[in-house]
Order: C-alpha cells, then sequence, then structure tokens
C-alpha cells in the first residue's frame, strides 16, 4: 500500500516534467525503469537549481551512491573501477532511465557491455575458455573486490572450483617445483600466481598446437 502511494506520489511529480520531456530520446525506456518502479522521481536525481551539468544533484559516483550503499562499499575494495578516481560514470554501463537488459545495464548482456571497453576479450580465439564466453562475471566482479583484477576469488582457487588441481598431468614442468614437492604432487602451481604462470592467456588463445589449447604461453 505504502509503496503504491509512493509510486503513485512520484509518478506526479515526474509527470511535470515529462511534460516537456516525454519526447526525449533520453528518457524513451522510463516505463521499465527500475527507478520509476521504486518511486524514484525525476526530481531525486535533477534540480533545475543545481546549476551542474545534465542539472544533476551531484556528480557521478556520488549521486547515485547516496541510495546505492552496498555499491558505495564495493567502490572502497582494494581493486575496483576507476569510478571514485572520476574516471568514469556508472551511467556507462547503466541506463538510469530504464533499459531492456537485467540490471539496466546498458547492453544485451552483461559480456557485449564488457567488450565495448575490452574489446581485445571478444576474440575470436581458435581456442576458447567455457566460462569467458559464458559470464565475465563468473570470474570476475564489476564493481569492486579485495583481489586483484577485480576477480570473484584469489587463484588458484578460483580455477579450482571448475578444475581438480590433484589431476593436473604429469609433465617437465613439474621439474621446476618451487617448493620440491614430489611429481606426484602440484605444489609448484599453486605458487604466487599460480595457474597463471603458465596458462597466462586465460581469455582465450590463438596458439597453435596443444600449447594454444592449453593457454600456455
Ligand atoms: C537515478 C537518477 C536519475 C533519475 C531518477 C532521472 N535521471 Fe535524468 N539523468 C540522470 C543522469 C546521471 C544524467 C546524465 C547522464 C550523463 O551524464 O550522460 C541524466 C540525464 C538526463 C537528461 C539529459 C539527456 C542527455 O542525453 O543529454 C534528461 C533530459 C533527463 N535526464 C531527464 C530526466 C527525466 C525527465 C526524468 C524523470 C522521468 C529523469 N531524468 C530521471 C539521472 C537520473
Ligand atoms: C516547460 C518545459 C520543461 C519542463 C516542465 C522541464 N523541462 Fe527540462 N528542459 C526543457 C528544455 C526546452 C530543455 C533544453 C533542450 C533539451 O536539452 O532538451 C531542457 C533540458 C533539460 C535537461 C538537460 C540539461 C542539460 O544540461 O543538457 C535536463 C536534465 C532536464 N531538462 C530535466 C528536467 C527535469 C528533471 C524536469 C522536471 C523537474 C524538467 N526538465 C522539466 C524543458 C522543460
Ligand atoms: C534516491 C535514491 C536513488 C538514487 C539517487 C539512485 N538510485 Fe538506483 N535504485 C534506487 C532504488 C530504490 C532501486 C530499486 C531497488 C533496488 O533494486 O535496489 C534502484 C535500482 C537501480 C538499479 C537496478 C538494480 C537491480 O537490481 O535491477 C541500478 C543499476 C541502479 N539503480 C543504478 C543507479 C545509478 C547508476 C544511479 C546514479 C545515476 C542511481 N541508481 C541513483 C534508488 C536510487
Ligand atoms: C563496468 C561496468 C559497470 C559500472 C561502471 C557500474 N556497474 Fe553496476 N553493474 C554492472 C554489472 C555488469 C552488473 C550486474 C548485472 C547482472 O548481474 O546481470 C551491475 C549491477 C548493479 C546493481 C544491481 C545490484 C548488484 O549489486 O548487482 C546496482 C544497484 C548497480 N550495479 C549500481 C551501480 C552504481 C551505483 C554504479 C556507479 C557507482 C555502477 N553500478 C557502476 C556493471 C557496472
Ligand atoms: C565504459 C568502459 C568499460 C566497460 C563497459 C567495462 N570496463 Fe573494465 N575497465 C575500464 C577501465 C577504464 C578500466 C581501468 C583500466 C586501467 O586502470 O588501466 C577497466 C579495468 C578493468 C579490469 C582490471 C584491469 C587491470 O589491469 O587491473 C578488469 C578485470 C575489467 N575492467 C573487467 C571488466 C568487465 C568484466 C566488464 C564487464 C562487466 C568491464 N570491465 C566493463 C573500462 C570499462
Ligand atoms: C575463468 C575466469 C575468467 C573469466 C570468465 C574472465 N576472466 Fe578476465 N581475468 C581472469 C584472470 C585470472 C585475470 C588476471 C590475469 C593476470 O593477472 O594475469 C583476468 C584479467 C582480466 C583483465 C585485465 C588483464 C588483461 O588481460 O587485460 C581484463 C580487462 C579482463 N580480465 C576482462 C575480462 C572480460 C571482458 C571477460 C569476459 C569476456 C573476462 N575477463 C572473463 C579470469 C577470467
Ligand atoms: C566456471 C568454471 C571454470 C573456471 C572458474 C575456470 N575454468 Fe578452465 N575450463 C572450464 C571448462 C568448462 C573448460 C573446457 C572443458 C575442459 O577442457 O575441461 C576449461 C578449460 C580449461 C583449460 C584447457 C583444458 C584443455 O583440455 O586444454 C585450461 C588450461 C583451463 N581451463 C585453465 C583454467 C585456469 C588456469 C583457471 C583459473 C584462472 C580456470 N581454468 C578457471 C571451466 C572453468
Ligand atoms: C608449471 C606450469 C603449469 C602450472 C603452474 C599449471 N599448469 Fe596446467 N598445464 C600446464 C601444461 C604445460 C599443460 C598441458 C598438458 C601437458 O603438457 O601435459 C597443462 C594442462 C592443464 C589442463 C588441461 C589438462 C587436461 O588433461 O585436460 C588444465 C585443466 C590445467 N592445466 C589447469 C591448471 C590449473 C587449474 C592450475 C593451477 C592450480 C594449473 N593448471 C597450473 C602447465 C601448468
Amino acid at each position: 500500500m505504502f509503496a503504491f502511494v509512493r509510486q503513485a506520489d512520484a509518478d506526479q511529480k515526474s509527470a511535470r516534467c515529462l511534460a516537456c520531456h516525454q519526447d526525449s530520446r533520453a528518457i524513451s525506456f522510463w516505463n521499465m525503469s527500475r527507478h520509476k518502479v521504486n518511486g524514484i522521481s525525476c526530481d531525486k536525481c535533477h534540480t533545475v537549481h543545481s546549476g551542474t551539468s545534465k542539472n544533476l544533484r551531484a556528480k557521478e559516483p556520488a549521486l547515485c551512491i547516496t541510495c546505492h550503499l552496498s555499491i558505495r562499499a564495493q567502490l572502497s575494495k582494494q581493486s575496483h573501477h576507476p569510478l571514485k578516481e572520476g574516471l568514469m560514470k556508472c551511467t556507462q554501463c547503466h541506463a538510469q532511465h530504464g533499459e531492456f537488459g537485467s540490471k539496466m545495464i546498458k547492453a544485451d548482456s552483461v559480456n557485449e557491455l564488457c567488450f565495448k571497453c575490452h574489446a581485445e576479450k571478444r576474440g575470436p580465439f581458435m581456442w576458447e575458455h567455457p566460462p569467458v564466453e559464458e559470464n565475465c562475471l563468473t570470474c570476475h566482479v564489476p564493481h569492486g573486490s579485495n583481489h586483484t583484477k577485480p576477480l570473484t576469488s584469489r587463484p588458484p582457487l578460483l580455477c579450482q572450483k571448475c578444475h581438480d588441481a590433484p589431476q593436473h598431468p604429469g609433465n617437465i614442468y613439474t621439474n621446476f617445483e618451487t617448493f620440491r614437492g614430489t611429481a606426484a604432487s602440484s605444489k609448484n602451481r599453486m605458487f604466487a600466481r599460480a595457474c597463471l604462470n603458465c596458462h597466462s592467456n586465460i581469455h582465450g588463445s590463438m596458439g597453435p598446437s596443444t600449447r594454444g589449447k592449453h593457454f600456455v604461453r
């Protein structure tokens, strides 16, 4: 009931702006916006008195993280997209006025969004890594993490969620074990950058033969 009243109230406020702006391309999808549906009216973000560009109440990300507190916390983590630093804006990835994509992202899928700026990860690759094709967020987080390259977890754990390290095949590399493990162990594969020391082309590779297939340099 309260939500309904709040939304009706918000819609009334927005109607004042829409009287002139309903044909603005920027707000074509306003009716699908999670903001509209949750009772956030235009004036929560805009005010004609602000004197700032686009009449915003504050600059991004400050504007957004006054409400989105969990995102604010993520931006403070060690590894993050440079939003706090002012080199990027939330609205480069999100359509604040509404969009078809889930979470109002400015693309049909997460991967299509990432490719807009990280085009080299699109490939095509001769050898593809299935989780990369599927969803970048299997391994990365968009807003921030305490693991470098904002990863969901740290290698080798990240890799071992899907790959069984003890089953790693024996090969000449087992002669270079950092911790003098036996050939049967895989200790050397756990050290420092772990798996990535050898499997460095983790997003896919063009390498011929088996080196390429295994994403090895
Ligand atoms: C959640 C915050 C938020 C809400 C709610 C919101 N806006 Fe915006 N709006 C923004 C931001 C941020 C920008 C600037 C984006 C940018 O820098 O490209 C913007 C830009 C605009 C622009 C300029 C578009 C352009 O491309 O130059 C118009 C017009 C506009 N908004 C109208 C509205 C109207 C009308 C409503 C209500 C129906 C509304 N906005 C609701 C955040 C919001
Ligand atoms: C009487 C008509 C009218 C009303 C009502 C109106 N606007 Fe505008 N608005 C305009 C015109 C005209 C422009 C300039 C042309 C353009 O950018 O579309 C403009 C521009 C803007 C811009 C872009 C400013 C920029 O720096 O690029 C934003 C954002 C905006 N209006 C938001 C709003 C919001 C939010 C409301 C409601 C609180 C509102 N407007 C009410 C007519 C109106
Ligand atoms: C006045 C408070 C407020 C402001 C300011 C605000 N939001 Fe929101 N936002 C909400 C609410 C409430 C929801 C709907 C509930 C939810 O999903 O968290 C929402 C939903 C969203 C969603 C969709 C979340 C989902 O789960 O689908 C995104 C993305 C988003 N906002 C981005 C932004 C961006 C970007 C800005 C700044 C341009 C912004 N918001 C500013 C209150 C706000
Ligand atoms: C590099 C692109 C990118 C930037 C920049 C970005 N986001 Fe997101 N955001 C995403 C993606 C991707 C998702 C998850 C979409 C999914 O799960 O389908 C997301 C999800 C969200 C959600 C939904 C809740 C959640 O935690 O998953 C909110 C709210 C949100 N973002 C707000 C923001 C705000 C506020 C900013 C600016 C401080 C911001 N985002 C900056 C890409 C981005
Ligand atoms: C609007 C452009 C843009 C989009 C979209 C975008 N990024 Fe980024 N990304 C950047 C910028 C800018 C940096 C910072 C580059 C730097 O610091 O050298 C960055 C950095 C990164 C880094 C860390 C790079 C490093 O060397 O530390 C990762 C990982 C990353 N992005 C993944 C993603 C993923 C996953 C997505 C999709 C959810 C995505 N990005 C979407 C612009 C974007
Ligand atoms: C299987 C896990 C995984 C998936 C899925 C994944 N990444 Fe990564 N990504 C990594 C790891 C691990 C690193 C760190 C590599 C390093 O430190 O050498 C990384 C690093 C990055 C970097 C920074 C370094 C560089 O190589 O440029 C970017 C940008 C990036 N990833 C983007 C993406 C994008 C875009 C997608 C989706 C198309 C994606 N990643 C999917 C694991 C993954
Ligand atoms: C979400 C699950 C998942 C994660 C996380 C993941 N992978 Fe994979 N990986 C796969 C799948 C599925 C394949 C293709 C099937 C196969 O060959 O096992 C694959 C294939 C590979 C291959 C090629 C196997 C071959 O037969 O040539 C290597 C090497 C590899 N992954 C290494 C890694 C490394 C290193 C990481 C951590 C940075 C990682 N993977 C993270 C699922 C995952
Ligand atoms: C010292 C280098 C090195 C390290 C470290 C390493 N690998 Fe490998 N890995 C290889 C080589 C080389 C191959 C190719 C197979 C061969 O030559 O026997 C391979 C093959 C693989 C394969 C494909 C094997 C198959 O039979 O399908 C997977 C999956 C894999 N590695 C995952 C991992 C994971 C996960 C880690 C981290 C826990 C890791 N590797 C660490 C060198 C390494």
